[in-house]
This record gives C-alpha cells, sequence and structure tokens, in this order.
C-alpha cells in the first residue's frame, strides 16, 4: 500500500479530528519551496536558531523551510520574555515563491516559557495577494491557460522514461505521482487530441502529432503487458513495465477514457485523410490487435462487472464510469462505421443501450441527488451520503450528443446544488467573509491528505455553471421544476421569488438574461477561488488546504491543468468538448 493510502488508513483508524488536525499533519514533500527568513531584532535573540520539527532540515541560519504544517522551534541563548520575541514576529518575511501567504508567527506558549525552547506556530493564509491585485479575471484565465498548457506538455513523455508516457504529477514523494495512470493520462491525451485537432501552425501541429502517437505506442504496450488486473489495469510505471503493488483494481473507466482520447485523434486523422494512420489506430478485426478495438471490445463486454471507482477507493458501479463507458461505445460506434467495422458499430450501440438504464439507476429521487456508487461490493466503508463530485466530472466529461444527462438536466441540477451546499459547510475556508466562491471537493467524506477541496472538483464546478449557461442559451429556454428550484433560487438575480415549479422561461421573458448571467457569474467565482490559491506563478498542486486554502499533495497536477483548459471555455476558443453551436437534443 502506498504511504498516502496508509495515511488515510491511519486516519480512518483514529478519526478525522486527530489523525490530520492541524500542524500535526505532514508536510507534504510536494509543498513549493519556501523559506521565512527571520531576523533577529532584539539582542536577547541575536543567537536564536530555527528548528523545524520535521526531519532532515537544512540548518541554515536564520532561515528554515516553511510550509503551514511545520512547527517552528525557537531556542534563545538566554532568558527571554515575551516582548523581543513578539517583535521578530514583525520582522517576519517570506520568500517570493509564498507571496504574501504567512503572515505571522504566533507564540504558543510563549508567556508560560521563561528559558528554552518556544513553540511556534504559523499564522498562514493561503491567498496569494498577487493573483488577485489584479481584478480582472479574464487577463488572469488566459494567462492561466499557457501556463497550463506548458506545465501539462512537461509531464508527457518526460526525458528518461517511455515515449508516450504521462506523469499524473512530477511528485515522487508523500505522495508519489511518478506513474502513468490511464484515466489521468487519457483524459490530458483527449485535450491533446483536441489540441492537434485545431492547430493550424504545422510545426507546433507535428509536435502534437508526436505526442499522440507515442501515446497510442506506449498504450498499446500496456494492454499488451501482463498485469494484475488485466485491460482495467490503472496506472503502470514510468517505464511501460507493470505496477505490481497493492492498489485498488480493475478500474474500468481507464479504457473506456483511452479510447475516447484515441478516437478523437482517429476522427481528426481521417478527417485530413490519413487513413494509414487510423487504420493503426483501429483495425476493424477480431481478435483485434489494436489500441482502440482493444479497449472497445473490453468496455462492451466487461461494463457489467464492479470495478474501483476514479477515486481507486471504493468498488462498484459508478456514474463516472458509466458514463464514460457509454461515450467510449457510442463515439467508438461511430469511427467503427467509418472503418467500415458495421457489425461492431452496431454491438457498441446496442450494449450502450443496455447502460443508459444502468446509468440512470443512479438517480435517487428521495434524496434528490444522482448517487455516484452502486452495488458496492469492496472498499472504503464511510462514503455514507452518496455524494461525490466525479457526478459532475461525468456530466462534462461523458457528454455525449444526444443530450443525455446534460448540465440542464434537473437532476443534476439538484445534485450540484446540494453538493456546493454540503462542500460550502464543510470547509473552513468557504467559510471566510471574503471568500469569493465555493472550493469543492471529491466528497464529503473524503480523508486522503485529511479531506481538502481539490483544484479539478472546484474548476469541474465552476465549468459546470458555465456549460449550464451555455446549454441554455442554445435550447432558448428554462423549464422549472421541483427538482431545480432550490438551484435557481440559489442563484443572484432580481426576480428570484417568482419561480415556482412549472414556469417556463422562454428568451422572451425579462428572466431568462439575468438567469444566464447569474450562471455566468456563479461559474466565475469558482474560477476566482482557484485564482486565489493558485501559486503566484500559476502552478497548482492537487489539493487546497481546508483551512487555509494553501496548495498541497501533488505538485503540478496535470490533470488540474487540462481541467483548467475546460475551464477557460466559455466566449473564447475551448480546447476541450467545444460548447455546441446548435440546440442539443432537449
Ligand atoms: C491513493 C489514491 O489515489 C487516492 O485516491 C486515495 O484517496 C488514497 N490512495 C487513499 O486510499
Ligand atoms: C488520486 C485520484 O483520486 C485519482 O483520481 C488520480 O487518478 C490519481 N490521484 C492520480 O492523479
Amino acid at each position: 500500500m502506498r504511504r498516502e493510502c496508509l495515511l488515510a488508513a491511519l486516519a480512518l483508524a483514529l478519526g478525522p479530528l486527530s489523525a490530520f488536525s492541524g500542524e500535526e499533519r505532514l508536510a507534504p514533500e510536494s509543498l513549493n519551496p519556501a523559506s521565512v527568513e527571520f531576523t533577529p531584532l532584539s539582542p536577547a535573540l541575536q543567537d536564536v536558531s530555527f528548528q523545524e520539527t520535521l526531519p532532515s532540515l537544512p540548518e541554515e541560519k536564520g532561515t528554515v523551510p516553511f510550509s503551514p504544517f511545520s512547527k517552528l522551534t525557537i531556542t534563545p541563548v538566554s532568558r527571554v520574555s515575551a516582548l523581543p520575541v513578539a517583535q521578530e514576529i514583525v520582522a517576519l518575511k517570506t520568500s517570493p515563491e509564498l507571496g504574501n501567504a504567512a503572515r505571522s508567527l504566533i507564540p504558543k506558549r510563549l508567556l508560560s516559557e521563561k528559558k528554552g525552547t518556544v513553540p511556534f506556530s504559523v499564522n498562514f493564509d493561503g491567498a496569494h495577494a498577487d493573483n488577485s491585485q489584479d481584478s480582472d479575471l479574464d487577463a488572469w484565465i488566459s494567462q492561466e491557460e499557457r501556463v497550463a498548457l506548458s506545465r501539462m506538455s512537461k509531464n508527457i513523455s518526460p526525458p528518461g522514461e517511455a515515449k508516450g508516457a504521462v506523469a499524473a504529477s512530477p511528485s515522487r514523494e508523500n505522495p508519489d505521482y511518478w506513474y502513468h495512470w490511464v484515466r489521468d493520462a487519457g483524459l490530458t491525451m483527449n485535450a491533446v487530441a483536441t489540441l492537434y485537432q485545431n492547430e493550424t501552425n504545422h510545426a507546433k501541429k507535428r509536435v502534437y502529432l508526436k505526442m499522440m502517437k507515442d501515446y497510442a505506442r506506449f498504450s498499446r504496450n500496456n494492454q499488451t503487458t501482463p498485469t494484475l488486473s488485466g485491460l482495467g489495469e490503472p496506472k503502470f510505471n514510468m517505464d511501460g513495465t507493470a505496477f505490481n503493488g497493492a492498489w485498488g483494481r480493475p478500474q474500468d473507466d481507464g479504457p473506456a477514457i483511452r479510447a475516447i482520447a484515441l478516437i478523437r485523434f482517429a476522427k481528426a486523422l481521417i478527417s485530413e485523410g490519413n487513413w494509414k494512420l487510423a487504420r493503426q489506430l483501429y483495425d476493424a478485426k477480431l481478435p483485434t490487435s489494436s489500441v482502440i478495438k482493444t479497449d472497445l471490445e473490453y468496455v462492451s463486454h466487461f461494463w457489467k462487472q464492479t470495478s474501483y471507482d476514479l477515486w481507486e477507493e471504493v468498488r462498484g458501479h459508478h456514474f463516472y464510469t458509466q458514463m464514460l463507458q457509454r461515450k467510449a461505445l457510442l463515439s467508438g460506434a461511430e469511427l467503427a462505421r467509418m472503418m467500415n467495422d458495421p457489425g461492431a458499430a452496431d454491438f457498441y450501440e446496442q450494449e450502450a443501450a443496455l447502460l443508459k438504464p444502468e446509468i440512470e439507476r443512479h438517480w435517487d429521487e428521495e434524496k434528490g441527488l444522482i448517487v455516484q456508487t452502486l452495488d458496492q461490493d469492496a472498499g472504503l466503508n464511510y462514503k455514507k451520503s452518496g455524494m461525490d463530485a466525479g457526478v459532475i466530472l461525468a456530466i462534462l466529461q461523458g457528454a455525449f450528443k444526444d443530450g443525455f444527462f446534460q448540465a440542464t438536466d434537473d437532476r443534476v441540477l439538484s445534485t450540484v446544488v446540494q453538493m456546493a451546499e454540503t462542500f460550502k459547510n464543510l470547509y473552513p475556508l468557504n467559510q471566510k467573509a471574503d471568500a469569493p466562491g465555493i472550493a469543492i471537493g471529491r466528497y464529503p467524506e473524503d480523508r486522503y491528505f485529511g479531506g481538502n477541496p481539490w483544484v479539478i472538483s472546484t474548476n469541474t464546478f465552476g465549468q459546470f455553471y458555465l456549460r449550464a449557461a451555455q446549454d441554455y442559451a442554445a435550447q432558448g429556454f428554462i423549464e422549472i421544476t421541483a427538482r431545480n428550484l432550490a438551484f435557481f433560487k440559489g442563484l443572484n438575480f432580481p426576480g428570484k421569488d417568482n419561480l415556482r415549479p412549472g414556469l417556463k422561461i422562454d428568451n422572451l421573458n425579462p428572466l431568462f438574461d439575468p438567469i444566464l448571467n447569474a450562471l455566468r457569474e456563479e461559474g466565475r467565482r469558482y474560477l476566482e477561488t482557484v485564482r486565489r490559491y493558485a501559486n503566484p506563478d500559476g502552478s497548482l498542486s492537487e489539493q487546497m488546504d481546508r483551512e487555509t486554502g494553501m496548495m498541497i499533495s501533488a505538485r503540478d497536477l496535470t490533470w488540474n491543468y487540462v481541467s483548467f483548459l475546460r475551464e477557460a471555455c466559455e466566449g473564447r476558443s475551448c480546447l476541450l468538448n467545444p460548447f455546441p453551436k446548435k440546440p442539443k437534443n432537449p
């Protein structure tokens, strides 16, 4: 078991409060390099030495490696009183990487200490003043798009590893994410396939082409490498060899996501007349030796079995997994027809049709929720609410043009508003008076790294509202129902008190535009949240500390950047799932 999983298991044993509360938490190695500079002001403290409670401290006088979880200890040479030490607090400066993040050192037991060790804790606010100085969110978004693109690319085929491998994050320890996760890689390469498709500059296009070809080859190699769970194997070593440690396996969203990315690429190739390469990706044979068809055969034959969820913790039937399986089958059927494989196309469509009622089963009318997992038969036992941001990820990533479970579905809206409310109350971060919006986690009961909001979840909620606005605009009307009433009442626009179930608001109704604007504003508040806690250089780690917002866990998470690229869709070029101009099927 991985260290982080052991930590989570420990948290489970001790209960959420004791295991990860405040400064008892381990400082993840992935924290940004940073330090606190200490300028001794008073003579009594001239010779103080700093110590972090964490081991392996480089003893550089006056400077300590810093994290919000560090316990700083000051050991004065002689008797000190409260005053001079308090003055030192004024002199606290943080390194530029942290911006103005560390606000003050709070003496813990200062008055009772006479001589000896004085423990301090750092009062930390993860918000970066720098990020908010420029009030223009749009400017920040376009800048962040460039950061996301370049940092995402760095994790694709990094030097010294197999070509086509995509690291989930450069973090090698606590957590170790230096692996090719089939899910993360597939979502990433789906973005690259879109970049390839849209690129007009020849040199850049060739770079994306090479990335895609390497990824296809690497993926085919994964499929033929013996692993503990076969095609549903969740992750591989970066040199392409099997990862055989204990893990939640199989994870059946993986082959579906891999297929979706490569199908997108194959269709782009076909539109350019490159049938030769497309046929290497899909060979229309059985048994097949091509990467896409291998995954489609697996998805169509194995979707009925239970597998581990996208968070790798619970085995069952998951809304997320099934939505992506369905999308893989339907877009796969389209490709199969193009490749003159009509029998297969029929079969994939037939299995997709069987999946549909299975997906519908996740709607729980009583709870007003699309429940992520049904038929659980292994894994964590404390996920009780059924709420899971993976459901909203599924709405965006699993959207197919037939409009099944699209963003305007009242079951989806009901799920979103309840989750937003729950996460709002859950994290101290969201209670801050100046919180721009709500930071969202994976699911409320989460204990991994103490249970924090995640960048991908928060981005996804932001994009969700923007997507809903787009879909309503295209559809031309909004229907208020008993299920979605609370969602619309939660938005900020004049006249919302007049809403009642049964009301149909068409685009001539004076409420229509204010509602669309309110949806967009709500979406942008999530982006503001990510902006506030992003590192000043735009880099993004997996999680935001639930109290301070400080970036924690895996740094430069590849998936973060992908989810960010989805964010900037509204009103500008969108890298993923470009918003349809025509209404979808209502
Ligand atoms: C690692 C998994 O990737 C993560 O999703 C999970 O929460 C932890 N292990 C704890 O089980
Ligand atoms: C843990 C997340 O729960 C999982 O979804 C992801 O695939 C891995 N980390 C790698 O990023």
